[in-house]
């Protein structure tokens, strides 16, 4: 079969760090155009990965839309809602950074549109893609399946984070400014006042990809039975599930340093899983499983790979078999549903 033809909307850091050069490597697809609204910056990418079309303009690229099998959407978060929904329209698969968008609202409104369409819709929780975390819930299905460590007591959600960047991981730049700012939509529910957008936005940036993996794992919406929101120091979350207790704690600790961890405690064990800062090439999530019924500790640790491609490679066979298999957008929008929840929880306070 001939390569599968991707556009891509953005080569911004984040389109070039964790897409652009990822599906480059992918022998099975090829970048086949780029939207990028810098002129020196689309010059410049688009050589070095040697991308045949060039748009200035997303509205571009959607003129040639039938040259393309699968679009991915890298651009700054309020602008990401709009320009998916336009994309939806066109029937070809589509995957989007996180969150999918500022507000439940806006979300389901992409929903409706997909499902109108017939279209995929991917949204890029790329720690879901982290080895570690694909081997760990492997054996998470297996031990709720046999209960070898009987029923789950607590899961915890643990980000205490700093910049997390890779200055080893280089991308191009071009000097210009980056100022296209529309077509966008707010970064927050309706309902929110809009002195609380920011800490919001932030809020829904970085968490999402806790509150995702907690779904992944559990399958569940919690309920939120307490919230306490600080935004510069730590924020902490009690969360309800029908059988067990979940806690979500998130803040800063230093500019720099990472510290990472959801661990799933059981009546007689534990699953405690280490993730990496995820810019970071080549770092992998570990794991430790503490089975008290028999006493023993096995420590689990994978060959470098990395969750920003493994994400890359897994949209490509996504389009290939015609069908997203994890990180659907029906799936994405009750993480926003849940975030929504514990600000709401906050502020009833
Ligand atoms: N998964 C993660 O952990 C993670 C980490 C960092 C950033 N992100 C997300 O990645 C996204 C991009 O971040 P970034 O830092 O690369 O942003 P950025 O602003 O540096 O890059 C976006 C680029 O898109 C271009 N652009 C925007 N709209 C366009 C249009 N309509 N037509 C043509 N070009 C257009 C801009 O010129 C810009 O160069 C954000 O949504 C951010 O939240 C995710």
């Amino acid at each position: 079969m001939s390569k599968v033809k991707l556009g891509i909307i953005g080569a911004g850091f984040n389109g070039q760090i964790a897409f652009i050069q990822n599906f480059y490597k992918n022998k099975k697809c090829e970048i086949y155009g780029l939207a990028e609204a810098r002129q020196k910056l689309r010059e410049k990418v688009a050589k070095k990965f040697k991308i045949k079309k060039t748009y200035s303009s997303h509205k571009d690229l959607i003129k040639d839309i039938n040259n393309f099998d699968g679009v991915v959407i890298v651009t700054k978060r309020d602008m990401i809602g709009p320009l998916t929904n336009e994309f939806l329209k066109l029937k070809k698969p589509i995957l989007t950074e996180k969150p999918m968008a500022g507000s439940v609202e806006q979300s389901i409104k992409l929903l409706r549109t997909a499902k109108k369409f017939r279209t995929m819709h991917k949204i890029g929780y790329n720690k879901i893609y982290d080895n570690g975390i694909i081997k760990s819930k492997i054996i998470f299905d297996k031990l709720i399946k046999h209960k070898t460590l009987g029923n789950i007591v607590l899961i915890k959600s643990h980000r205490l984070s700093g910049s997390g960047y890779d200055m080893n991981n280089k991308y191009l730049m071009s000097g210009e400014m980056n100022k296209l700012s529309k077509p966008n939509w707010p970064l927050k529910p309706k309902w929110l006042p809009k002195k609380y957008e920011k800490p919001y936005e932030k809020y829904l940036n970085l968490y999402c990809h806790n509150i995702s993996l907690m779904r992944h794992f559990t399958g569940e919406m919690p309920k939120v039975v307490n919230a306490d929101l600080s935004d510069s120091t730590m924020s902490i979350v009690n969360l309800k599930y029908k059988k067990f207790k979940g806690i979500l704690e998130t803040g800063f600790f230093t500019k720099k340093g990472w510290d990472e961890t959801f661990e799933i405690y059981f009546e007689f064990g534990s699953l405690k899983i280490k993730l990496p800062p995820q810019h970071y090439k080549n770092m992998t999530a570990s794991f430790i499983l503490n089975n008290r019924k028999s006493n023993t500790t096995k420590k689990f640790k994978f060959k470098n790979s990395w969750s920003f491609k493994n994400q890359c490679d897994a949209f490509i066979n996504d389009i290939l078999k015609k069908k997203i298999t994890t990180n659907k957008a029906i799936d994405a929008v009750k993480d926003v549903k849940i975030i929504e929840k514990i600000w709401k929880r906050y502020l009833n306070k």
